[in-house]
């Protein structure tokens, strides 16, 4: 069995070893143009070791951005300011991700420590937000979207496909498409949030569709050898979890036939009124769960923080590659740390020869 430290390849790519940086919205980009803080974030991350380092949530158009402050790529300006941090991160020895997204119901809000509310309607910085249904989430963000013309809907996934034509043009290794967490596409797949009565509603199948067009029209311009990967709420923890979770491995399986190569467990939050088990490794054994039922190579994050314990998760064959984010906060140079815990042989170069001659000779 391979362990933290041995690399992890999948279709032309290769990861250097089984750390995976999550997405974590920054909130520090005005018109979605990355700047001076993503480049100093992104390549110090990326110097940090992880196999995979994959950026924020960045928006496929304006109203799909979480905040005023979250990142674009929707424009040209906003393409030529993410090139050298995409050189930067393949020179530091990461595979370099984007996650592309639409916020849906749940954009148009202040950042998290400015109230992670919805702006006031009336103030000029606040945009009216779409989703599958005029339906609020509720509790901080209870502006009610307007629900998305069948145009609206063509125009969404357009513009996904072209986030994507950009984001293979700049050279990113992996594509993660957010299907989680209750941003647009999740809200299409849960009944919390879709009333709708057409191709795009009601049933299990329609509640699908959105992702699986979505998916198929950015499968068709993403190349071939490059990682494709989606980030799934499979579950919600609403008293409903073994029918949601069972439709969703279902809706995993057809994702795969569409081309999806690799997929992030996480959960759905698409209702305020849920009971989340929080703990450590809690969403492991439902990454596990999918990958057993849809043979898709499977990573998840949520309360991994320790050395052993993410070690221990891939030497037992749990997960395929282990997704942090808090952690890497924290330490930008987790894996170093990991690697002198685990007395890992195979570690290799997770740290620049500038930091890593002192570090080995000192410590
Ligand atoms: C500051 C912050 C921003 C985040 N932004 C995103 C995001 O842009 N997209 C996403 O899918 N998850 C996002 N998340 C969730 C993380 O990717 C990760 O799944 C979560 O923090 C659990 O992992 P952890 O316990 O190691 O932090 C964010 C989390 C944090 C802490």
């Amino acid at each position: 069995m391979p362990n933290l430290f041995d690399s992890f390849s999948l279709k032309g790519s290769t990861l250097r070893n089984r750390i995976a940086v999550g997405p974590m919205c920054q909130y520090m980009a005005q018109d979605g143009v990355p700047n001076d803080w993503h480049s100093t974030h992104y390549t110090s991350l990326a110097r940090g070791g992880a196999g995979l380092v994959t950026i924020e949530a960045t928006a496929v158009s304006p109203e799909g951005r979480i905040t005023p402050n979250c990142l674009g790529l929707w424009n040209d300006t906003q393409a030529e300011a993410f090139a050298p941090i995409v050189a930067a991160m393949h020179k530091a020895g990461t595979l370099p991700g984007i996650q592309i997204a639409h916020a849906g119901r749940k954009a148009s809000a202040n950042v998290p420590w400015e109230g992670d509310n919805h702006i006031a309607a009336d103030d000029p910085r606040s945009w009216q937000p779409i989703a599958p249904s005029a339906i609020a989430f509720g509790a901080e963000l209870n502006r009610v979207p307007q629900a998305m013309t069948l145009d609206d809907i063509a125009r969404v996934q357009a513009d996904f496909v072209r986030a994507t034509e950009r984001a293979r043009d700049l050279g990113f290794g992996s594509l993660m498409l957010h299907f989680a967490h209750g941003y647009l596409a999740q809200s299409f797949w849960s009944a919390h949030s879709n009333q709708r009565t057409d191709a795009y509603g009601g049933s299990v199948a329609n509640r699908g569709r959105f992702l699986l067009e979505t998916l198929r029209a950015v499968r068709a311009v993403w190349p071939e050898d490059r990682l494709l990967c989606a980030r799934f709420g499979v579950i919600e923890f609403d008293g409903q979890d073994e029918e949601t979770l069972s439709n969703s491995l279902d809706l995993v399986k057809q994702m795969k036939a569409e081309g999806l190569d690799f997929i992030d467990v996480s959960i759905g939050f698409s209702t305020p009124d849920a009971t989340i088990p929080w703990g450590p490794a809690f969403m492991a054994p439902y990454a596990h769960r999918t990958r057993q039922e849809t043979g898709l190579p499977v990573s998840t994050s949520w309360y991994i923080n320790e050395a052993r314990q993410a070690d221990a998760l891939i030497r037992n064959d749990i997960l395929d590659v282990v997704t942090m984010g808090r952690p890497f906060l924290a330490n930008p140079h987790w894996p170093h740390e990991a690697a002198r815990i685990l007395h890992a042989k195979n570690a290799g170069s997770v740290l620049p020869p500038s930091y890593a001659y002192w570090l080995s000779r000192y410590q």
